[in-house]
């Protein structure tokens, strides 16, 4: 407050002197959290959009107000992880021309805006605008979310608080959690449910909730017992909570340096690398999280065209394992991780048994959680 009344020239105090606002710049210090782009004028008001009514539309969205006196009005923005940080995405003007100075969704599924009157003396008044979309009015989705908030959370019982863990609307997510939360230890068995059901549970908080958590000797048991309990559900639950929320840049130096599961001897991004296993250029766009996560910790349950393996035994009673790059009529060529490229004779081989993927079983379990995260995270940007 009271930007307008400074004397110049202003002191430059560390904020300015050191470029603290400044979005990354080479000889920035590394103890900050770095802004990720200077957007608007200033401080105004922000908001999330909570996912339901008028924010269904809008959601994983931010509106932001750009106050600038007579001119103006709200953008509405979107961010995207990059490496540790974010960057902005999609900025546009969600109602423009109007000196909006705060922004707020309601539970009734509008937005609701504070306009200042263009006046300065304190005592004049400002407008409240309600902006409404017609398509949602009606949303029965919206009728309930509101219901929720208003009767608010204290009388409502467990198995309804548990359920509203997955509320498509943060407010009432958070609003239930944090109900949860209060009534102590009777909830932990709620929310051992909840992780073990709901699908729409943030990945990122999961890992690091689920690893603090096993460090208190409170919670330990349950953990343990989560843990049980997806080892049961096949052979990717327990890995669930890699998926989403890692480093590239981490995921890469794993990639590239760390000698006990050497990807690079075997796999190219482009042009180095090994020829043993396909060349992961493009494959963030080929395929979903899931399946990278399949070939890392079960990379036989889906072998990739042309590196199925084989293992050959020839006439003179030597065996040759690897996968097979080209074949006709009477020759193949075979590429053998110990041996490179074999042009062997078809006359020549006895015998020839499909074998394993040429990816070893067991690279997944030699990585710990946060590492498959971080890998899964920077093979999804090799598009
Ligand atoms: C000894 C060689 C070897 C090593 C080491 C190795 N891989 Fe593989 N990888 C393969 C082979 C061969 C295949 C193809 C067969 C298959 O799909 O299982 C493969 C398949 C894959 C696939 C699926 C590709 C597709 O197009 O379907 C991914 C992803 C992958 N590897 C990632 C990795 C990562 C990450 C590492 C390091 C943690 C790694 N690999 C280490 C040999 C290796």
């Amino acid at each position: 407050m009271g930007f307008q009344h400074l004397t110049y020239p202003v002191p430059l105090r560390p904020w300015a002197a050191e470029k603290l606002w400044h979005p990354a710049w080479k000889g920035q210090s590394a103890a900050i959290v770095v802004p990720v782009v200077n957007f608007t004028q200033g401080p105004s008001g922000l908001a999330y959009c909570p996912g339901t009514g008028l924010g269904s539309n809008y959601e994983h969205y931010f509106l932001v107000c750009d106050f600038k006196g007579e001119g103006g009005g709200i953008h509405s923005l979107s961010v995207r992880p990059n490496g540790a940080s974010f960057e902005l995405v999609n900025p546009a003007h969600f109602i423009w021309r109007i000196p909006a100075t705060d922004v707020e969704f309601a539970p009734d599924g509008s937005v609701y805006d504070c306009t200042w009157n263009g006046n300065i003396n304190a005592q004049s008044k400002a407008y409240i605008y309600k902006i409404i979309d017609p398509r949602v009015s009606g949303d029965p989705l919206v009728a309930k979310t509101q219901r929720a908030i208003a009767g608010g959370m204290t009388r409502r019982n467990e198995t309804q608080l548990t359920q509203w863990l997955g509320h498509p609307d943060l407010r009432v997510r958070r609003e239930a959690q944090f109900e949860l939360v209060e009534r102590g230890a009777p909830s932990v068995a709620a929310f051992e449910g909840a992780l073990q059901h709901q699908t729409n549970t943030l990945p990122r908080l999961q890992l690091d909730v689920l690893e603090a958590a096993g460090l208190r000797p409170t919670l330990k048991a349950s953990v343990a017992r989560y843990h049980d309990g997806l080892n049961r559900k096949g052979i990717l639950a327990p890995y669930r909570e890699t998926l989403a929320g890692g480093n590239a840049i981490a995921g890469r130096k794993i990639f590239q340096e760390r000698p006990d599961v050497s990807c690079v001897r075997c796999h190219k991004i482009g042009n180095d690398g090994g020829d043993v296993g396909p060349n992961l250029a493009g494959i963030g766009q080929k395929q979903p999280r899931e399946y990278l996560l399949e070939s890392l910790v079960a990379p036989n349950a889906k072998i990739a065209p042309g590196f199925e393996g084989v293992t050959l035994t020839m006439k003179i009673g030597t065996l040759h394992a690897g996968s097979v790059k080209q074949e006709t009529s009477d020759e193949l060529v075979l590429n053998s991780p110990e041996e490179g490229f074999l042009t062997l004779r078809k006359s020549d081989i006895t015998d020839r048994q499909r074998g394993l993927s040429g990816m070893p079983e067991g690279v997944g379990q030699m990585l710990s959680k946060r590492d498959l995260r971080d890998l899964i995270e920077f093979l999804t940007t090799l598009k």
